[in-house]
């Protein structure tokens, strides 16, 4: 079968999925998302209002290539806060990418690490505070210190976010990505995170994925309706030089089969690989993508931020990209 009958069928899984799942909003794209970095306010078109116009558009069903706002975008502002979330939904299509954890008094919070060394000012492990301690943080000094050509006085002390404050600020204007992260640490995240996306009515706006494949089983049983993706990582075994998934969910991507991709297809719509390893080699390619779709999976790819990537993915038919540039990203889907 030829690659674009391939990609046509994955589209029309994609088309039926998407339609299930997603709203969408049109906003004026700023001009240069730099320009508008330290900018708080997102445009008032995208914040959580329920009656504006934009919040049902055709346009969706025009991409066959989601955008993956990677920790929002998380290249111009710090991670996970309302300026790298409000910089992302400025962008068409764009899919808030987040990872959650639990705090000490069980609230789910957007927090990539499991240590908060990294993002904010303090040290120690997200479930040994409470959110109350941790909304006393600076979650974005670090970015001005890392990126100093990016650095706005306005992003010192932004906040770090729950779940719930993000559903409350995006609403149905934007679509959701979110990773139950460390599900080991954060024992039981599921039910709080399913009963909250129902809570919201926000089941077709909501993604969610894990390198977990029993967290997302818990969920699909919560919930079916709600599309999972699995994620992989593949590492190389020092000894047989052979690509092993780290947490052994499935074969290396060359010598993944029907059966490995049918035991996935019991709970997910799709899988989520790196492109790169630490070291920069590639773990996947162009076949493998065609033998995923092939096998009536989803593929979105991690973490891609130069724009020959990204096109070289949109070529080999990806349905996904997650990006820290979500401009830079749909900048090559308008010219594709
Ligand atoms: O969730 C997709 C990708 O973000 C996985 O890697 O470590 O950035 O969460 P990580
Ligand atoms: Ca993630």
């Amino acid at each position: 079968m030829t690659k674009h009958w391939v990609k046509g069928i994955s589209v029309l899984i994609l088309f039926v999925f998407l339609i299930a799942c997603s709203n969408d909003k049109t906003s004026d794209v700023a001009e240069d998302n730099d320009e508008n970095s330290g900018d708080e306010t997102v445009s008032e078109e995208n914040t959580n209002d329920e009656n504006s116009e934009q919040t049902e558009s055709s346009d969706i069903q025009e991409q066959d290539v989601m955008n993956i706002a990677h920790r929002g975008a998380s290249g111009n502002a710090p991670e996970a806060t309302t300026f790298a979330f409000d910089q992302a939904a400025q962008t068409d299509h764009a899919w808030l990418e987040m990872d959650i954890q639990k705090t000490k008094d069980d609230e789910l919070v957007v927090i990539h690490d499991d240590d908060i060394e990294r993002t904010t000012n303090d040290e120690g492990e997200v479930g040994d505070f409470t959110l109350e301690e941790l909304k006393e943080l600076d979650a974005g000094t670090w970015f001005n210190e890392a990126n100093p050509d990016k650095a706005d006085e306005s992003y010192k002390n932004a906040e770090l976010l729950t779940l719930e404050e993000v559903f409350e600020r995006y609403g149905k204007n934007e679509n959701y990505y979110i990773e139950t992260k460390s599900p080991q640490l954060n024992e039981d995240m599921e039910e709080p995170l399913v009963d909250m996306v129902e809570e919201h009515d926000l089941v077709d706006n909501v993604i969610i994925q894990s390198f977990e494949p029993s967290s997302l089983q818990t969920v699909h049983e919560l919930n079916e309706d709600i599309p999972l993706i699995q994620l992989l990582w593949w590492e190389e075994n020092e000894e047989t030089g052979e690509l092993e998934e780290w947490l052994d969910v499935t074969s290396a991507p060359e010598a993944m089969d029907e059966e490995d991709f049918a035991e996935i297809r019991e709970y997910a719509v799709g899988i989520a690989p790196h492109l790169e390893d630490y070291d920069g080699n590639e773990v996947i390619d162009e076949a493998f993508v065609q033998k995923t779709l092939e096998n009536d999976l989803l593929i979105h790819v991690y973490t891609v931020d130069t724009k020959e990537n990204m096109e070289r993915l949109i070529d080999w038919g990806v349905t996904g990209i997650f990006t820290n540039y979500t401009e830079r990203l749909d900048e090559v889907l308008s010219k594709k």
